[in-house]
């Protein structure tokens, strides 16, 4: 069985605990795109792991963790994520391998970001600053350094000598701080011998694994409307976020995805900048941000909360070709007098869709609302679909019915137990 997860909104929709979830009986484990601007949270017990780079199905004694070449990786984070594991006792030794075509994010990537988002001023982007859009941007223009560059530590200097001498003219240009090679490679020569023996053959593992049936997860990061093709560009992260994304970025043909399970949050975050169509005034907002505890796992900013968007989740659930959806963060809206869900938009008085619109059209649009009772009950508790509340089996309801997708998964509290099965 190949099993993929993909993220329907704006990122942050409660992927891990899904992947945690589904991964419990997983033989592998697999990230496939994006880099350390992910951040998922898994609560085990009552005690919560964030992760940015090693998929999240470690925990189980059978899984293997594989991190595919579609995923950039800032060594530094890697090093300190392995040993944060080393110390929980997850030894990660032959738990965990890398692809040797990852891409490297560098130090000068991190500095670009920044210098990036300092030139645009008001109208930055809210990118996290890990280095990712330089990296890719690196990447497509044969500047980028792959992770098995490591492994001949010569070669390794020449080509980040000379891409530092490129980056650092543009980096003075912008009146950024130049990066200091020396130093830099210092660091490096200290965490290439911790690297090295986690690089792997991913490509070969997943292929064997495919032909013997192993049951195999895939664990996609951020959200479609951050996809580099397909959200409102530029307010975007560096990679495709859609489900072909595993064939580029893990090596899995298309045609062996078993199931794609699609998440969505029961209401929309998004953090940094860029339109959101539903979003609440910051009365509204701040209460259901406090409840939900909405703030970056990444970066610890505050996410922007907004009503559900079903206009852009219905064309999410399309590109992917789901299988089955997980909603999440349920237990939030309890309380809630009433529920607000979009239905579509217009645009000067005209229906529009999703994907008509830029990122401008997206900003002065109308939104055509549904509403909703709420309900007052603690829900998190509840362990079977029936139990819940009439109105929030109604609301459910209406997003399954709305998306065309069966929903499989509900999620009422952040710990693993918190899960109803559909
Ligand atoms: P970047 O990925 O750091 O370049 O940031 C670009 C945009 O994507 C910013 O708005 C980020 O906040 C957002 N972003 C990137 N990754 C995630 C994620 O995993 N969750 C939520 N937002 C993200």
């Amino acid at each position: 069985m190949v099993n993929a997860v993909i993220g329907l909104q704006w990122g942050d929709e409660g992927k891990g605990k899904i992947v945690d979830l589904l991964a419990q009986d997983a033989d592998y484990t697999v990230r496939f795109h994006g880099g350390n601007n992910a951040g998922h949270t898994v609560v085990i017990n009552g005690k919560t792991y964030k992760f940015h780079l090693i998929p999240s199905g470690i925990f189980n004694k059978q899984t293997v963790a594989l991190v595919g070449s579609g995923v950039i990786i800032d060594p530094f984070v890697l090093v300190d994520e392995i040993k944060f594991f080393a110390k929980e006792g997850v030894n990660l030794s032959n738990k965990l391998v890398i692809s040797p075509r990852c891409h490297l994010i560098m130090p000068y990537h991190i500095g670009l970001d920044k210098a990036y988002e300092k030139q645009r001023g008001q109208d930055k982007l809210g990118t996290t600053g890990r280095g990712i859009g330089p990296c890719f941007a690196d990447k497509v223009s044969y500047n980028g350094i792959r992770i098995y560059e490591l492994y001949n530590w010569e070669l390794f200097v020449d080509k980040f000598t000379l891409q530092v001498e490129i980056k650092n003219k543009i980096l003075k240009a912008l009146g950024a701080k130049a990066i200091d090679t020396e130093a830099e490679l210092l660091q490096f020569k200290n965490v290439r011998a911790e690297i090295l023996p986690f690089i792997g053959d991913v490509y070969l593992i997943l292929s064997k694994a495919v032909a013997n049936n192993k049951k195999i997860l895939l664990e996609g990061a951020h959200g479609v409307m951050l996809d580099i093709d397909w959200s409102p560009y530029p307010f975007s992260s560096g990679s495709s976020v859609v489900s072909g994304a595993i064939n580029t970025g893990a090596g899995i043909p298309v045609k062996k995805i078993d199931e794609i399970i699609g998440v969505i949050k029961a209401y929309t975050t998004r953090v940094g900048s860029g339109p959101l169509p539903t979003e609440l005034p910051e009365d509204l907002a701040d209460s259901l941000r406090e409840k939900g505890q909405e703030y970056g796992t990444t970066t610890g900013r505050s996410r922007r909360i907004g009503w559900l968007d079903l206009e852009a989740t219905k064309f999410a659930c399309q590109i992917n070709s789901l299988s089955a959806l997980a909603v999440t963060k349920l237990d939030v809206l309890s309380g809630q007098k009433e529920i607000k869900v979009c239905i579509g938009y217009t645009l000067q008085g005209k229906k529009i869709s999703y994907e008509q619109c830029g990122y401008k059209e997206l900003g002065q649009l109308d939104v055509v609302y549904k509403t909703f009772p709420g309900w007052s009950e603690n829900i998190s508790k509840i362990k079977k679909y029936p139990d819940l509340p009439r109105p929030c089996q109604n609301y459910l309801q209406f997003i399954e019915d709305q998306l065309d997708v069966p929903i499989k998964i509900v999620s009422v509290g952040s710990d693993r137990s918190a899960s109803i099965y559909r």
